[in-house]
């Protein structure tokens, strides 16, 4: 009997007993009982057990099957057989049944493996080692290896899945999808651009975009209406673990909406969205300005599946004869602290005194940190002797304190020091005192963004410069004013984490260019960058917003992965280098030549950068 169509090793179950199939696919791993040889024989869909023995295998095939090793890529045929009681293998969704082999090719052959790839023990009981102890960048070395681990594949299968709900989601609303350019001219998202040179054009350079943002505007003096991209953005920053240079952005914009619409369309979406993998997420996200998450967390990405706010307390301290406190608070510095509730028997006086205040804090930034344990219905610490009894009922009034609390305060002239030594703090003690629940997805909108913030001596946007401001009535070169500016921008968190960002944009083409003129651009340089998006805008720009959610974010969120890295088929590692092609590389000073880069004249390089070599 010849039997044609491919069976998936995964989908065989017990009710395929007695059938003859055809399997192709990876000898994941191999177990040789003297007389029989297993094998666990691999494709997409998982994993089944291959038995080759003497008395139900042809002679041929069985001493054939003798030369398999971990990874041949074969197919095989053979009959479905229940597995004898107490050989089942609960470690593979197949472990009911196996495949007696009555014919084997060996499509491919494969040399010794550089890490192992199988995942699944061929025995009840059995454990297999993990990737972990492999080195990231052998992995990327032998990406084509890696993924062939299950782990892998079920990524970039979620991915696949989670990226085809945004397309139906959006699809039912009434998105369309458009691409835009890859090679263009620079958008400014705060980062620095990869360049390409041109040979059709010696010495110019397109961009490669840091997002669609001008073109998706562009869409919607279009008349577009609704348009939605999965897009590629390419940036030229520091490395930080959730970064990478090249990444993908769910980058969507809308006509004729406001603020409201985007929260709706995009809460819905990422419960959609967490729900292909299984996780529940509710509604409506809560909101939070900007002004409130600084002053309660110290960051515009607070983490709030747990508690441990910030208290102001400067005012409960401004007659304090505590001469730190009073130093502090006649200079018009600020005092601030946390409660961290019920811990108190976890926090000796060792653990406050020697490790937080004498080493962690100060590695912080901050010269100090004051702590108290809220006990027998008073406050404890080796300094509350400085205090009065009616400061002492102030800290606990204010730090809403019961018994078994412990109360952490730092002082300092600087509300940055203050704001970011607690922010560390708060992260600390949560990750320390297990306060962060492990399948907690809590979503957050920030709002009321301030427009601007100082680089250096520079004003620059804080997001970019599209953003429609809060009003348009400001003075462009007033610097007191733009920096008190709030701005329509809107970003959403969850877990700590910036999804995405967007706001209402400008539409307006004076306004824009006053944005332009407060961030100091002369108009030679804005007519050079943006004339081209200004002039659009003299041609019934209708009122629009949008967003962009960094998809590789939300899908390693999605499936607890380590770093977005997981998630990406081919990742840069943390150099911005790709180990299997080994990107970026040299060129032949032929190539430099043809696009004008190369000063022949003189044989200099051109800019003096040592990217070349012949
Ligand atoms: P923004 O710059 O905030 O906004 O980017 C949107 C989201 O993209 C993700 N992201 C990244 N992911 C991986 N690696 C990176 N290097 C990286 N940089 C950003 C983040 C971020 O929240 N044009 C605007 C959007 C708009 O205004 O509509 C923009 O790009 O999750």
């Amino acid at each position: 009997m010849k039997v044609e169509k491919r069976s998936n090793c995964g989908r065989l179950s017990l009710s395929d007993k007695g059938k003859e199939v055809y399997l192709k696919g990876w000898v994941d791993a191999l177990r040789d009982h003297g007389e029989v040889l297993f094998i666990h024989l691999r494709d997409r869909s998982g994993i089944v057990q291959v038995i080759f023995n003497p008395e139900d295998t042809p002679a041929k095939t069985y001493k054939y099957a003798r030369s398999l090793r971990s990874e041949f890529c074969i197919s095989v045929r053979g009959f479905v057989k229940k597995r004898n009681r107490g050989t089942e293998n609960p470690n593979i969704k197949t472990g009911t049944i196996e495949v007696v082999a009555s014919d084997l090719e060996i499509l491919s052959s494969s040399k010794p493996l550089p890490f192992p790839i199988s995942e699944k023990a061929m025995v009840a009981g059995a454990t297999v080692g993990g990737i972990f102890s492999v080195a990231e960048d052998t992995r990327l070395q032998y990406r084509y290896l890696d993924l062939r681990r299950p782990t892998m594949q079920n990524n970039l299968v979620m991915r696949h899945r989670i990226i085809k709900c945004v397309r139906d989601y959006l699809d039912e609303h009434d998105f369309v999808e458009v691409e835009t350019p890859m090679l263009t001219k620079s958008t400014p998202e705060g980062a620095r651009d990869y360049l390409v040179p041109s040979r059709v054009h010696p010495r110019r350079f397109y961009a490669l975009p840091q997002s669609p943002q001008l073109f998706k505007q562009l869409l919607m003096v279009s008349g577009i209406e609704r348009y939605f991209q999965i897009a590629r953005c390419f940036r030229d920053e520091d490395l930080r673990p959730n970064r990478q240079p090249e990444f993908t952005q769910l980058d969507l914009e809308a006509s004729f909406i406001a603020e409201e619409d985007i929260y709706d369309l995009m809460e819905e979406l990422v419960v959609r969205m967490f729900a292909v993998g299984g996780i529940t997420v509710t509604r409506p996200f809560p909101r939070m300005t900007w002004n409130e998450a600084m002053d309660s967390t110290g960051t515009d990405r607070p983490d709030t599946r747990f508690g441990l706010h910030f208290i102001d307390a400067t005012d409960i301290f401004k007659d304090t004869t505590y001469g730190i406190f009073s130093r502090i608070v006649e200079k018009g510095g600020f005092i601030k602290g946390i409660n961290v509730k019920g811990q108190s028997d976890r926090l000796s006086k060792n653990v406050l005194q020697n490790e937080y205040a004498g080493k962690i804090v100060p590695s912080f930034g901050a010269k100090g940190m004051t702590w108290m344990r809220a006990t027998g219905g008073t406050l404890e610490s080796n300094i509350v002797q400085f205090f009065s009894e009616e400061e002492k009922m102030n800290i606990r009034k204010r730090f809403d304190a019961d018994e078994g609390d412990i109360i952490i305060m730092i002082a300092d002239r600087s509300y940055r020091v203050v704001s970011s030594v607690l922010a560390q703090l708060r992260g600390h003690l949560a990750q320390r005192l297990d306060l962060i629940p492990k399948n907690g997805v809590c979503p957050l909108w920030i709002t009321e963004f301030p427009l601007f913030t100082m680089t250096g001596r520079r004003i620059t946007s804080n997001h970019h410069p599209f953003t429609a401001p809060e009003r348009p009535d400001f003075d462009p070169s007033d610097r007191e004013e733009l920096l008190a500016l709030k701005s329509r921008a809107y970003d959403l968190v969850v877990n700590g984490e910036e999804l995405g960002g967007g706001s209402i944009r400008i539409h307006d083409r004076a306004l824009q260019e006053k944005i332009f003129q407060a961030l100091g651009l002369r108009d030679s340089e804005v007519k050079k960058k943006f004339g081209f998006f200004l002039k659009a805008l003299e041609y019934g720009a209708p009122p629009h917003g949008g967003i962009a959610l960094g998809m590789d974010r939300v899908i390693s969120m999605i499936l607890g992965t380590e770093s977005i890295r997981e998630v990406m088929a081919f990742p840069k590692n943390r150099k911005a280098g790709c180990p299997l092609s080994e990107a970026p590389s040299s060129v032949a000073r032929r190539q430099l030549s043809d696009l004008g880069l190369l000063d022949l004249d003189s044989g200099k390089w051109v800019d003096g950068k040592k990217i070349i070599t012949g």
